[in-house]
C-alpha cells in the first residue's frame, strides 16, 4: 500500500472509531464469547462492524443513532428492502395465529412454493435446504452420483457457499485462483476441484479436453456475484452447456443470486439455457433461510424413494421451515405478479447509479468503473461494483483483474471507499451493491453526494493522481 493511501486510511479508522462508539462498544462484547465476534466473515470489516438497531426499505440505523444508505441489503436478497411490510404483516398473522414456528410436519406452502419455482425457472423438481452452501453440496453429490465420476469443474473467483468441494480458488493470490481455502478438507478436494477462468471459453474447452471424461459437473453463476458482478457472455454459456452435455456431465447454474434478481425467476433463462441442476437463495427466502436445488426429474430422483435414495440428500430439522415457506410464497408471488414493474425499474437504476458514480469520481480526475451492466442477454442489472483500475482500457470481463492489485487498486475499493462512504452515511460492499425497490431517486441522490465527498477526500489526499479520465 503506498505511502498517502496508508495515511487516508489511518485518518479514516480514527474518524470511524471516534464515530461509532456504541458499535465499538458492542463489538468488544461480542468477541468475549464469539469469535472474531460473529459468525460471518464478510459482517466482520475493520476496525470493528457497525450494530444496527433498526431496518426499514433502504435505510440502516445503528446503535449511535446514524441513518446509513444500505447497499448490502441482506447480503443481496432484499430486492424489496429492509423488512417488507407485506411479508412482515403476512408473518406477524401466521404467529398469531399460532403457526409459523416448527413444526416437522407438513403443511400446503411446500408445494405452492415449489410450484412457483418450477414454473418459473422451468425445473421439474425441487428441494429445499435452509442455504445455498447446502444446495450446493447436494448439487454437486447429486451430479457426482448419477455421472459416477468425481471431479467437480468451478471458475476461479466463484463463490458456492461454505461447502468442502466448493472451498478451492475463490481468494485471489500469488497463483491468481488457485488454492485451497480451508485446512481440514478432505484429502481429495485438492484434486477433485479443477478450476476454469470465468468468461473463458479457450480455458474452459481446453479443461473438457483433458478432463472432460472425468467431469461430474461444471458449476457456475451466469452472472457472477461476489467475484466481480460481470454477466457470463452468452457464447461462454452456449459453450458451457454444449461441452458438459457432448462430455456427459452435468450443468449447474448457481443461481443464488441471480434468481429472481433480473426476472422472477432464473437468469439461465435470459440466456435461454437450460442447466441440469440450478441453485438458488437469498431472495428466494423473503428475508427467512430458505434455498432449494432444482433441476431435471431424472437426476433429482436419485434422491428419493423412486431413485433408491442413492444420494442422501434430507435431513434438516429446519428445513422447509413453514414461517420461511410463507415469507417464500409472498416474495416469489409479489414479484411475479409485479415483475413488469419492478424489474425494468431496477434495471434503469443501476444504470443510472452506475454512470453517476463513473461520474463523480472522473469529476476529480479519479479513474473510477463499475461492474455490472449487461450485455446482449442481459439488458441491465440492480447490482453494481466500483473498481479503480490502472488502466482506463482495462477490459472488466474475468473476475482476476478486478482482485489483481497489479491491475486495480483493491485497498482503495475494499478499505478506504467502505469506510469513508461510511463516515457519509452509506453502506458498501467490494464499492457498491445491489438495490432495492426502496431505492429511489432520494436515494441515488444521497449516494451521489456521498461519493462526491469522498472522490474529493481521495483527490485531496492525492492517493489516485493520475491523467484526466476518458469517459466511456
Ligand atoms: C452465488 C452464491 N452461491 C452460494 C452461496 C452460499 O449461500 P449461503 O450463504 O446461503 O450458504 C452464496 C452466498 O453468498 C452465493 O453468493
Amino acid at each position: 500500500m503506498n505511502e498517502k493511501l496508508a495515511a487516508l486510511l489511518t485518518d479514516l479508522t480514527q474518524e470511524y472509531v471516534a464515530a461509532f462508539p456504541a458499535s465499538q462498544a458492542a463489538h468488544k462484547r461480542a468477541k468475549q464469547h464469539l469469535v472474531d465476534g460473529g459468525s460471518h466473515t464478510l459482517r466482520l470489516f475493520a476496525p470493528f462492524p457497525l450494530y444496527l438497531s433498526s431496518t426499514k426499505g433502504a435505510w440502516l440505523q445503528d446503535l449511535d443513532g446514524h441513518e446509513v444508505l444500505d447497499f448490502w441489503q441482506g447480503h443481496y436478497a432484499n430486492i424489496l428492502g429492509h423488512n417488507p411490510e407485506l411479508i412482515a404483516d403476512a408473518l406477524s398473522s401466521a404467529l398469531a395465529q399460532g403457526k409459523g414456528l416448527q413444526t416437522g410436519h407438513l403443511g400446503e406452502l411446500q408445494a405452492e412454493v415449489a410450484d412457483i419455482l418450477t414454473q418459473r425457472t422451468g425445473a421439474e423438481r425441487v428441494r429445499f435446504t435452509t442455504s445455498g452452501s447446502l444446495s450446493s453440496m447436494y448439487a454437486m453429490m447429486l451430479a457426482r452420483a448419477s455421472t459416477g465420476r468425481d471431479l467437480i469443474l468451478k471458475v476461479g473467483g466463484g463463490w458456492h457457499g461454505a461447502q468442502p468441494w466448493a472451498l478451492k480458488g475463490i481468494r485471489y493470490g500469488e497463483q491468481g485462483f488457485r488454492s485451497l481455502e480451508s485446512l481440514g478438507l478432505p484429502v481429495n478436494i485438492e484434486s477433485e476441484t479443477l478450476i476454469t477462468r470465468f468468461n473463458d471459453p479457450e480455458d474452459l474447452a481446453a479443461t473438457f479436453r483433458t478432463h472432460g471424461d472425468r467431469i461430474a459437473c461444471f458449476i457456475v453463476e451466469p452472472w457472477i456475484g461476489s467475484a466481480g458482478f460481470i454477466p457470463a457472455t452468452p457464447e461462454y454459456l452456449k459453450l458451457a452447456r454444449s461441452l458438459t452435455w457432448e462430455h456427459g456431465a452435468l450443468l449447474i447454474f448457481d443461481e443464488v443470486i441471480s434468481g429472481f434478481r433480473f426476472r422472477a425467476g432464473d437468469l439461465g433463462s435470459m440466456y435461454d439455457i437450460r442447466p441440469d441442476l440450478a441453485i438458488f437463495g437469498k431472495i428466494i427466502g423473503g428475508g427467512m433461510p430458505v434455498a432449494a436445488v432444482a433441476g431435471r426429474s431424472d437426476i433429482m430422483t436419485i434422491c428419493g424413494r423412486e431413485g433408491e435414495r442413492l444420494v442422501h440428500f434430507d435431513g434438516g430439522t429446519y428445513s422447509a421451515h413453514h414461517a420461511a415457506l410463507l415469507a417464500s410464497k409472498v416474495m416469489l408471488n409479489h414479484l411475479v405478479d409485479n415483475e413488469e414493474v419492478i424489474y425494468p425499474q431496477l434495471a434503469a437504476r443501476g444504470e443510472q447509479m452506475r454512470q453517476q458514480v463513473e461520474q463523480v469520481f472522473a469529476d476529480e480526475g479519479i479513474l473510477a468503473r463499475c461492474t455490472g451492466y449487461g450485455n446482449e442477454s442481459v439488458p441491465g442489472s440492480s447490482l453494481a461494483m466500483v473498481h479503480f483500475p490502472y488502466d482506463p482500457d482495462l477490459p472488466l470481463l474475468h473476475p482476476e483483474v478486478l482482485w489483481d492489485p497489479q491491475t486495480c487498486d483493491i485497498v482503495l475499493r475494499e478499505e478506504v471507499l467502505k469506510l469513508a462512504l461510511l463516515l457519509e452515511g452509506v453502506y458498501v460492499l467490494h464499492g457498491l451493491g445491489s438495490l432495492s425497490t426502496m431505492h429511489g431517486e432520494r436515494e441515488m441522490r444521497y449516494l451521489i453526494r456521498a461519493c462526491s465527498r469522498v472522490a474529493k477526500r481521495i483527490k485531496a489526499s492525492s492517493v489516485a493522481e493520475g491523467p484526466p479520465v476518458p469517459s466511456r
